[in-house]
C-alpha cells in the first residue's frame, strides 16, 4: 500500500516536472521581454554621435499569442529608456492576408518617441499580411525609412541612417540608398532580414541592424539555434562580422513565428551604445 503511494508520487512530481518543463518556453521565457544593452565600437563615428543611444526594436508578431496590451506595454517601456533615437526592423504583425492587426499595431507603434526621430522598416511578415496597409502605416506613422536616407546633426557633424526593405518580399538595392549620402559620413543601415548583408552592394556602411531571426527562439547550450531563417546560419543574434566585414546587430526581437517558444533566447528590447 505504501510502496504503491510511493510510485504513484513519484509518477506524479515526474510528471509535474516534464508539465514545468514544456510550459517553461511556451508560458514563461516567451513572455519575459529583457531589456539587454550592448556598445558597438563605430570606428568612423563622428566625436559628437560617442555614446549616441539607440533602442532596437522588431519582430513585435502582433498577433496570435501577443495581445495588444503586450505592444503597448513594450512601447511605453522604450519611452521610459533614456535613448537619443529609436530603429523599429519590421514583422510588426503575425497574420496572413489581412489589416486587422495591421490596423492595430501601429496607432500604438506611432507613440514611440525619440530626441532624434523614429525610423523604420518592414519586414516580410508586413507584406504577408498586407504590402499597401502596411506602407500606408509606415508612412502616416511618420517614421518611413525604407528605402530612403535620413541625416542626423549635432555639433555640425553628421549620422545617417538608411533604409534598406526586406529580402524576401521587397528587396531595395542598397546602393540606390547610399548614393543619397556623402561617401566619407557614417552610415548605419536598417533591414529585416540579415542575409541583405550578403547581397550585391558595394557602397560603404558602419553598422547594420537587423531582426527576422528571433536568435533562432530556441538556442541549445553550447550548440546554438537549430532553426533560423537565414542562409547564413552564423547570422542568429548579437554583434558580428559579416561576410563583407560589415559590423552588423541582430536583435532577438520580441515575438514568435513558426512555434510559439523560447528556450535560452529570452525577447529583448535592445539598447545599442555607440562608441
Ligand atoms: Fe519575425
Amino acid at each position: 500500500m505504501i510502496a504503491s503511494r510511493r510510485r504513484f508520487l513519484r509518477y506524479l512530481f515526474g510528471a509535474g516536472v516534464v508539465g514545468a518543463a514544456a510550459c517553461y518556453p511556451v508560458f514563461i521565457e516567451r513572455r519575459m521581454i529583457l531589456e539587454t544593452h550592448y556598445q558597438i565600437p563605430i570606428p568612423n563615428l563622428p566625436r559628437a554621435f560617442k555614446g549616441f543611444r539607440i533602442v532596437h526594436l522588431t519582430d513585435l508578431h502582433h498577433g496570435l499569442l501577443v495581445p495588444l496590451s503586450v505592444v503597448e506595454d513594450v512601447v511605453r517601456r522604450v519611452n521610459r529608456i533614456p535613448r537619443d533615437a529609436v530603429v523599429c526592423t519590421g514583422d510588426y504583425v503575425h497574420e496572413k492576408n489581412g489589416t486587422a492587426e495591421i490596423d492595430r499595431v501601429w496607432p500604438v507603434l506611432a507613440r514611440l518617441s525619440a530626441p532624434e526621430g523614429v525610423f523604420a522598416v518592414l519586414g516580410n511578415h508586413d507584406h504577408l499580411a498586407d504590402t499597401r496597409r502596411s506602407l500606408y502605416w509606415l508612412d502616416r506613422s511618420g517614421q518611413d525609412l525604407r528605402g530612403k536616407a535620413k541625416v542626423i546633426e549635432r555639433d555640425g557633424q553628421q549620422l545617417w541612417l538608411a533604409g534598406g526593405g526586406d529580402l524576401w518580399e521587397d528587396p531595395i538595392d542598397f546602393d540606390r540608398v547610399l548614393e543619397q549620402i556623402p561617401e566619407e559620413a557614417c552610415r548605419i543601415m536598417l533591414v529585416h532580414n540579415p542575409d541583405s548583408a550578403d547581397s550585391r552592394f558595394s557602397g560603404h556602411i558602419d553598422l547594420i541592424m537587423a531582426g527576422h531571426t528571433h536568435g533562432g527562439q530556441v538556442r541549445i547550450p553550447f550548440w546554438g539555434a537549430p532553426v533560423l531563417p537565414v542562409r547564413n546560419k552564423a547570422y542568429a543574434s548579437g554583434v558580428l562580422r559579416t561576410l563583407k566585414g560589415h559590423t552588423m546587430f541582430i536583435s532577438r526581437g520580441i515575438g514568435w513565428a513558426i512555434y510559439p517558444v523560447r528556450f535560452n533566447c529570452f525577447p529583448e528590447i535592445a539598447v545599442v551604445t555607440l562608441a
